[in-house]
């Protein structure tokens, strides 16, 4: 922070609490611009970009006005008639539009209670903004085949005479068939071009499973579940067909309210000691886990997505943040467990968040591989041992300044077998973790800088009965970050307000392995700026966010660079060329 910020600070009191940093916001400024312009989130291009679909088939059109306290979006979907089942591949298409004044509001996309896309809208200007997100949804077949279901979608709005912005949204299904399709010579082969924003285990949804059962709530104010606290604790029964020979649960989930910031959160010693009125508290580590029967069968320190009202809302414009319009999901391989579920009994999978405040979303979905050849399945977990959570926790302020560190680990093995017509194997699914976490106040706590590690590893090995490997899906992952806000007062003719001065910097990078093939994301924003603050309305400001964004595998590179400023693109640059990472 420069001298001067620091002078400032001497003299004047901030009106704002200095732990209410960072937070969401919505533009008031007026629009530089005359025709509506597109938004949109750095990522790569799928495969099919290049592609003519055999079909394309509008699933959802609908307009998301004042929404709030209402049931969801539902229509009846039917798979195309005019392309039957001659599909190998499907891409989800969700396009929307929204102009005026409006917060950034996140909403869910269902197939039968089971969740296909977790995204959030970008805040509007008066002129208008679109985007659109576009997702491979393969591994959802067994319910896209389906006629019996309902295509479900939240987005809880509300539009009155201050936040009149209405979302329009239409989403698109595009069926596309791999297998038949004639490419153009300079375009690569769909199969082997594996681009994804998250990569996470998708190896383990080769082929798509056999039928999905959503481990989700009713639905009738959309099929999350909302946790509001620790001891929230949620979950649902299931019954799984006996000859299940292999189960994978995807895991939906993202964080609001008093934990949008979850990462920037004292812990409530300095709350309680400053006597301040923020409910932004209990510390800066969370963990969001899964159970079968009340038994720890896995967890994720989740990826910090900012939305785009939040920190500085400047930034994200037209670029979002990382995974802002694409939310990812967590995989976790129950195949171990399997000898817990297949016994004709109802288990119950639960969900919750560990030192979590209100509120978090979350829904899952159980993928499930059957044996045609055989009723039912033998199947025993061999190694199962509820993993300790290894936590250490330093704090040191003295009034409003000081600064604060959790560390936060754990590792996880379980090991099971699962005899069916195909053979007897054994699954192996190690997780672990590592979150460090730093928070620190100067300047009456008017300055706040958090600095956070998450690295994580997980591996699915699978062995023959002779003990040799027969696959391997890994994937290691970092996703540093650091924000800085400084809160100054406004001038002194605008009463009530104050100044921002911020800086964000986030990073993807991910490593994925599926045998021999390795393949490296590297994704890294940086933002910085400045606005003028009135209760929850950005007055003026400016901003420039810079990112870059780099995939590598055996066959190919891509990469991409982007700065916008105040709003505008300032340079876009696309190149094959291969910058190292990792
Ligand atoms: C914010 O980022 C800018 C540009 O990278 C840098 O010059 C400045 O020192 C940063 N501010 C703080 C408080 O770190
Ligand atoms: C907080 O409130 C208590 C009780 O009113 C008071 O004794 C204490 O000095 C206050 N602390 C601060 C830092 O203002
Ligand atoms: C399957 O393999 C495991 C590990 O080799 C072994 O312990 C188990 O007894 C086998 N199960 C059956 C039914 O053969």
């Amino acid at each position: 922070m420069s001298i001067f910020l620091s002078l400032l600070l001497l003299f004047f009191t901030v009106p704002v609490s200095p732990s209410h940093t960072p937070d969401r916001y919505t533009k008031s400024l007026p629009s530089f611009h005359h025709k509506p312009r597109e938004y949109f989130e750095l990522a790569p291009p799928l495969p099919s970009d290049f592609l003519v679909p055999s079909c394309s088939h509008q699933v959802l059109r609908h307009s998301f006005a004042n929404t709030i306290n209402s049931p969801p979006f539902s229509i009846r979907y039917s798979p195309p008639s005019d392309c039957a089942s001659s599909w190998s591949h499907v891409v989800l298409e969700f396009r929307a539009e929204c102009r005026g004044e409006q917060y950034d509001r996140i909403a869910g996309l269902w197939l039968g209670g089971a969740e296909l896309l977790r995204t959030s809208t970008a805040e509007p200007t008066k002129c208008g903004i679109f985007w659109k997100v576009r997702k491979d949804i393969t591994r959802y077949s067994s319910l896209l085949l389906r006629y019996d279901l309902h295509l479900t979608m939240m987005l809880e709005n509300i539009v009155n005479r201050v936040y009149t912005g209405v979302y329009h949204v239409t989403v698109n299904f595009l069926y596309y068939n791999y297998n038949t399709v004639k490419l153009p010579s300079m375009i690569p082969d769909p199969k082997l071009y594996r681009v994804n924003t998250w990569q996470g285990l998708e190896g383990l949804y080769e082929p798509p499973a056999d039928f999905i059962i959503p481990i989700s709530d009713r639905g009738d104010k959309g099929f999350w579940f909302r946790i509001d606290g620790e001891s929230d604790f949620h979950s649902k029964s299931i019954r799984i067909p006996q000859n299940t020979y292999r189960a994978v649960l995807e895991l939906y989930v993202s964080f609001h309210g008093n934990d949008e910031f979850w990462y920037s959160n004292p812990p409530n010693s300095y709350i309680k000691t400053n006597n301040l009125t923020t409910e932004r508290g209990n510390g800066a580590y969370r963990e969001i886990y899964v159970t079968i029967d009340g038994k720890f069968i896995g967890s994720e320190a989740p990826f910090p997505v900012f939305f785009t009202g939040g920190v500085n809302p400047l930034f994200w414009e037209p670029v979002v943040s990382i995974g802002a319009f694409n939310l990812p999901s967590h995989d976790f391989d129950l195949t171990p467990c399997l000898g817990m579920l297949v016994n004709k009994k109802a288990h119950r999978i639960g969900f919750g968040v560990s030192e979590g405040i209100s509120y978090w979303l979350v829904n899952a979905n159980l993928h499930i591989w059957v044996d045609h050849k055989s009723r039912e399945v033998q199947a025993k977990p061999v190694v199962y041992n509820t993993p300790k959570l290894k936590i250490k926790r330093k704090e040191d302020f003295k009034l409003l300044d000081g600064s604060f560190k959790v560390q936060a680990e754990r590792k996880a093995v379980f090991v099971g077998w699962v005899k069916s017509s195909l053979g007897n194997f054994t699954t192996v699914f190690s997780q672990n973790y590592k979150l460090k976490n730093s928070l620190s106040f100067q300047n009456n706590g008017a300055y706040k800088l958090v600095k956070q590690t998450i690295k994580a590893t997980r591996e699915v090995k699978v062995l023959n009965d002779l003990g040799a490997v027969i696959s391997r899906v890994g994937v290691r992952r970092r996703y540093p970050f650091v924000v800085i806000t400084s809160t100054l007062p406004g001038p002194k003719k605008k009463k009530n307000t104050y100044l921002l001065v911020t800086n964000v910097s986030h990073v993807l990078n991910e490593k994925y392995m599926k045998g021999k093939f390795v393949s490296v994301v590297y994704n890294v924003q940086d933002s910085e700026g400045w606005m003028l603050v009135k209760d929850h309305s950005v007055l003026s400001g400016a901003a420039t966010t810079r990112q870059s964004f780099s995939y590598r595998d055996d066959f190919r590179c891509y990469s991409r660079t982007v700065k916008a400023s105040d709003g505008k693109l300032i340079s876009d640059n696309t190149s094959p060329a291969c910058f190292s990472s990792v």
